[in-house]
């Protein structure tokens, strides 16, 4: 994949999908019992790739999604029909339905710099939910760190991922820069993007402005394959539509 502000995720994430889409399942599951609902229909926003959708079609769901990444979708499309590009903050690009679970998948959340535009987005969500609905959302929480990582792509190929983050406004730029060991540093891609990151109590504020019921928190958003260094960071919501 590429190396740009939509796709930087994809290599990362890619060989989790699966393990990914049984979490989801699992999380699924837990709403079934405390709600007592069945949930069937998804709505994957953003979806990136398309990465999740082979694994949750064959868990027994029916899934659409859209992303704003013109890229992603041609990739998307190829495993599921039922996706398209849109801008999530845009109330036009979803379709006039509702669905059981919306979900928003691995720090998808805050591409934007205010809390009016997070607000608006869970409001579209909501409207786009059923009685009951679920929401999850896995994203970091404005407590994370970044140290400089940096790792093998390709031999002699390094990629280097550097954080900046600024945390009295709760938010991070991160810069992300390839560069080929063999020759003197050449910088081959390098992106920034922009993150509005939130604590659990802001976020769950949030969450109940927006008409949602949390019904719970969880740490992680991956059953990781055993690691010393796992310290994580990331959290998972699961929240109801009042
Ligand atoms: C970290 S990726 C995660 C994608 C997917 N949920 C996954 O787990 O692979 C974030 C995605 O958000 C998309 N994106 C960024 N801003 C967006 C917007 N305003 N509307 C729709 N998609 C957006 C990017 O193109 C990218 O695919």
């Amino acid at each position: 994949m590429g190396y740009d502000k939509f796709s930087w995720h994809i290599d990362t994430q890619e060989e989790k999908s699966d393990i990914q889409a049984s979490l989801i399942h699992g999380l699924i599951g837990l709403a079934e019992i405390r709600t007592g609902k069945k949930y069937k229909s998804i709505l994957d926003v953003p979806c990136g790739n398309g990465r999740l959708h082979p694994y949750l079609k064959k868990l027994g769901y029916e899934i659409e999604g859209f992303d704003i990444s013109e890229e992603l979708v041609k990739e998307a499309k190829k495993k599921n029909k039922n996706c398209w590009v849109g801008n999530m903050m845009n109330p036009e690009d979803y379709k006039p339905r509702r669905y059981d679970v919306i979900l928003n998948w691995f720090s998808s959340f805050g591409y934007w710099k205010t809390d009016k535009e997070s607000l608006n987005v869970l409001e579209i969500w909501r409207n786009h939910l059923v009685k009951k609905g679920l929401l999850i959302i896995s994203t970091a929480t404005s407590h994370i760190t970044f140290k400089p990582q940096i790792r093998e792509i390709e031999k002699g190929v390094y990629e280097i991922m550097v954080n900046k983050s600024n945390r009295k406004k709760l938010n991070w730029l991160w810069g992300r820069i390839v560069v080929d060991k063999k020759d003197k540093l050449e910088v081959v891609a390098e992106m920034e993007t922009y993150h509005r990151l939130y604590s659990i109590r802001e976020m769950t504020r949030l969450l109940e402005k927006a008409g949602f019921q949390v019904l719970d928190v969880l740490e992680g958003n991956c059953l990781k394959r055993a690691d010393d260094t796992n310290k994580p960071k990331m959290v998972t919501y699961l929240a109801i539509k009042h």
